[in-house]
């Protein structure tokens, strides 16, 4: 199934006078439990494209629909929810809400949803914490963390509602050897278990060598696309 349809998707930004167009005209698909890498050069126009995916930004040409819903039709509440029952978030700059312990983070999603009991919501915020590796680090706040580990943080965060569509900018640069295969794994399983799909933005060729689908921005435009792992 397709879960992902995008079509002639543009976005221009306006910095003061200045028109930036950061997506020209990008059309792909993304199908239900494939794990998607978009790579391209600085700049390229993988967070903005990220950002629409995700229906946090609105594109200023073209058309997207996920998971068979057309974010432009929707009021900022719809979107708001349909957000929280459908994607998982991991941000380049991991958005960790600094007041909140590890443990209370990687929780947040979950409160928000009425029908996870409190045993259920433990064993699921401690199985998430072990397999990123920061069980040991639960009670801390995030300025007490290193990158990588506010990286696996907001990793444990994005997975723990059990989201159809998971969206990460850049999910393993600042992790080592170990800890991104660790997480890679985790991802697959759940693709492979629960349907999941990912969609990355991403430098690493360990992350680009897992991918199904191969996307290259260049500029703000799709110039190529490949199977993952050639
Ligand atoms: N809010 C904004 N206002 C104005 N211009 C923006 C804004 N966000 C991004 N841009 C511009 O849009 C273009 C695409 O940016 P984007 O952040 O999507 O690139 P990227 O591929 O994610 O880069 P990186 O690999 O550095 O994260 C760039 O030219 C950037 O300067
Ligand atoms: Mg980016």
């Amino acid at each position: 199934m397709r879960l992902v349809s995008a079509e002639n998707l543009s976005k221009t930004y306006l910095l003061g006078e200045v028109e930036v167009r950061a997506l020209r005209e990008v059309s792909f698909s993304i199908e239900e439990g494939s794990l998607v890498s978009f790579v391209g050069p600085s700049g390229s126009g993988k967070t903005t494209l990220l950002n629409l995916i995700g229906c946090l930004d609105r594109p200023s040409g073209g058309t997207i629909s996920v998971a068979g819903e057309n974010p432009a039709a929707m009021s900022r509440m719809e979107k708001a929810r349909f957000r929280g029952d459908n994607i998982g978030f991991i941000f380049q700059n991991f958005n960790l809400i600094p007041v909140l312990t590890v443990y209370e983070n990687v929780e947040y999603p979950l409160v928000m949803v009425q029908s996870v009991a409190a045993a259920e919501r433990r064993r699921r915020v401690g199985e998430l914490l072990d397999a990123v590796g920061m069980t040991e680090h639960r009670d801390k706040r995030p300025d007490q963390l290193s990158g990588g580990q506010k990286q696996r943080a907001a990793i444990a965060r994005a997975l723990v509602a059990g989201p159809k569509l998971v969206l990460a900018d850049e999910p393993t640069a600042n992790l080592d050897h170990a800890t991104a295969a660790t997480i890679m794994s985790a991802m697959r399983d759940m693709t492979a278990r629960l349907g999941t799909t990912f969609v990355f933005s991403t430098h690493d060729p360990r992350v680009i060598g897992e991918a199904d689908v191969v996307h290259t921005l260049e500029d703000g435009a799709l110039v190529a696309s490949r199977k993952g792992g050639e």
